[in-house]
Formats: C-alpha cells, sequence, structure tokens
C-alpha cells in the first residue's frame, strides 16, 4: 500500500522499539522519515537499516535548540513536514513516598514538555509552509487511570491526552489534525524496564510481570510494536482527515472509553 506517497514524516523517539516500527510502515507505505532519537547510534543504525527514504536525526527533545536542529535538518534534506510522531518517552515508577524531584522533572521534560515544544515547533513549520499536517502524540493506557507505583509516569500520559485535545481544537483552524494513540502493554525494551522495577518493588522474578500483565489483556497477550502501525498510518492518511483531538486505544480490549 501506499496511503503516504509523498510524505514526510519526523519521529521522535524512533530508534528503537514502537517508533523504529512507526518509521518502518511509514516507508512501507512511501513515506520518507527522519528518525530522530537522542541516541544518535540507534537512530544511525535504524536509518541504515531502513535505506534511502530514512534519515537519521540526533536530536534531545528537552532542548528548544536540539528540537529547532532537528526540524530543519528534515526539512532541509526531504523537504516540508507533513508528519510528526511525538513517541519519545521515558517510564519512571516509585511508590508516591519516594518519588523525587529531579525524576519527576527528567519524566515531564521528556514526555510532556518534549512533546509539547516538539509539537510547536513543527506546527510552526507546517503553518509556515501552509502545510496541512499531521500530529501524533503518544499517549498510553496509564494516561486513562492512575496506578499505584507508576505516578509520575502516569500524570505525564494524561497531559498527553489533555494536550492533544488543545492541540487539537487549536491546530485544525490552519488545517493541522491532532490525535493520540493509548497503546497498552507493548513488548519490548521499554517493557523489560517496566518488568525490572516491578521485580524489584513486588519482589517478583524477572518476567514474571510481563507474564501478569499479557494473561489480563482481553486480547490474551501483550501488544507488539507492530500491532499499532495500523492506527499510525490512518491517522496519518487521508481518512482521518475529520479526526480531531482524539485519543485511539490500541491495546488488546485492555481499556474501554
Ligand atoms: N511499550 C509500552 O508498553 C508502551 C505502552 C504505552 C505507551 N507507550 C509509549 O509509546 C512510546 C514508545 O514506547 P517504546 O516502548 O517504543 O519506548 P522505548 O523506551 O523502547 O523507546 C523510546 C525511545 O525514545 C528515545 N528517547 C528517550 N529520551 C529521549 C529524548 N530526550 N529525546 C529524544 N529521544 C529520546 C529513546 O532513546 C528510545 O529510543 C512512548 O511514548 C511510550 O510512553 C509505550
Amino acid at each position: 500500500m501506499t496511503r503516504l506517497t509523498g510524505k514526510t514524516a519526523l519521529i521522535t523517539g524512533a530508534g528503537r522499539g514502537i517508533g523504529l516500527a512507526f518509521a518502518k510502515a511509514y516507508v512501507a507505505e512511501g513515506a520518507r522519515v527522519a528518525i530522530a532519537d537522542i541516541d544518535g547510534q540507534r537512530a544511525q543504525d535504524a536509518a541504515t537499516e531502513i535505506g534511502a527514504a530514512a534519515l537519521a536525526v540526533e536530536m534531545d527533545v528537552t532542548s528548544q535548540q536540539s528540537i529547532e536542529a532537528a526540524v530543519a535538518r528534515t526539512a532541509e534534506h526531504f523537504g516540508p513536514i507533513d508528519i510528526l510522531i511525538n513517541n519519545a518517552a521515558i517510564f519512571s515508577a516509585a511508590p508516591i513516598v519516594e518519588i523525587e524531584r529531579a525524576d519527576y522533572n527528567r519524566v515531564f521534560d521528556i514526555n510532556v514538555s518534549g512533546a509539547l515544544f516538539t509539537m510547536q515547533a513543527v506546527a510552526r513549520h507546517m503553518i509556515d509552509q501552509g502545510t496541512k499536517g499531521r500530529i501524533i502524540n503518544m499517549a498510553s493506557q496509564a494516561g486513562r487511570r492512575g496506578e499505584p507505583l507508576v505516578a509520575v509516569y502516569c500524570a505525564s500520559k494524561a497531559a498527553i491526552i489533555s494536550l492533544t485535545q488543545s492541540a487539537g481544537l487549536n491546530l485544525i483552524s490552519h488545517g493541522i489534525n491532532v490525535n493520540a494513540i493509548a497503546p497498552g502493554v507493548v513488548d519490548g525494551e521499554h517493557w523489560d524496564g517496566v518488568d525490572a522495577f516491578f521485580a524489584k518493588h513486588e519482589g517478583k522474578p524477572l518476567g514474571q510481570k510481563k507474564r501478569e500483565v499479557a494473561a489480563a489483556v482481553p486480547y490474551g497477550r501483550m501488544g507488539r510494536a507492530e500491532d499499532l502501525t495500523g492506527m499510525a498510518v490512518f491517522l496519518a492518511s487521508e481518512d482521518a482527515k475529520y479526526i480531531v483531538g482524539q485519543t485511539y486505544n490500541v491495546d488488546g480490549g485492555n481499556w474501554m472509553s
């Protein structure tokens, strides 16, 4: 299929995991993709694997200068940006009485400010270029409901759902659609870290938390990065032009709303 032929996408945190799966899916649909990641080597390896339709961009979403440089580099290499996926994020967990201010600031700097100011920079670029673009933010089922040991990450993802609504309402007047995807539990390096945290805090053997969450998914297993690519392609496609400010659950049935 070539639903994104001629489109240029910037995907943050695309050096691995879900972002990398999005990059591959977009290229398969005819797009050119900037793989932006704080881990420049991973971004380069991913771009090399994908080929000429991919560009590696070392980018730290907590730095305004880095955000602006990534937008400029992508546009210089491929032309105007049509699609942004705000995918970079980190996980963090601690009981409320152990949360450290520095950790809170780091999570909000990357997951919330990083997404907001990358969205702002790309929206400014799209408006300047007259591009009727698409912005997709990565939320989470963690943003739908708090969890006892995951307060800060959950709050950061709730903020993404709210920012998606506000930005969606604001930017549609420029013809830019902003929507979000809320995955459930997706296996990969991110969840290796989550599993290790619960092993420590709940005294479980490594791998136990993954088995528990997998058994609780109505679909019957954890998600895979590839389970999310269909929604990411759809939201960037012409078929999604009347969708504004929404957050879609793609989680095997974990959350209903
Ligand atoms: N894996 C899951 O179960 C799950 C569930 C719900 C939501 N999500 C969300 O989906 C998105 C992707 O998740 P994933 O599992 O692929 O995560 P991941 O940890 O595997 O990948 C995140 C990527 O972001 C990059 N990154 C971190 N800090 C950065 C920064 N400051 N600037 C630029 N890049 C940075 C990392 O280097 C990494 O390549 C995230 O927003 C995550 O919160 C994941």
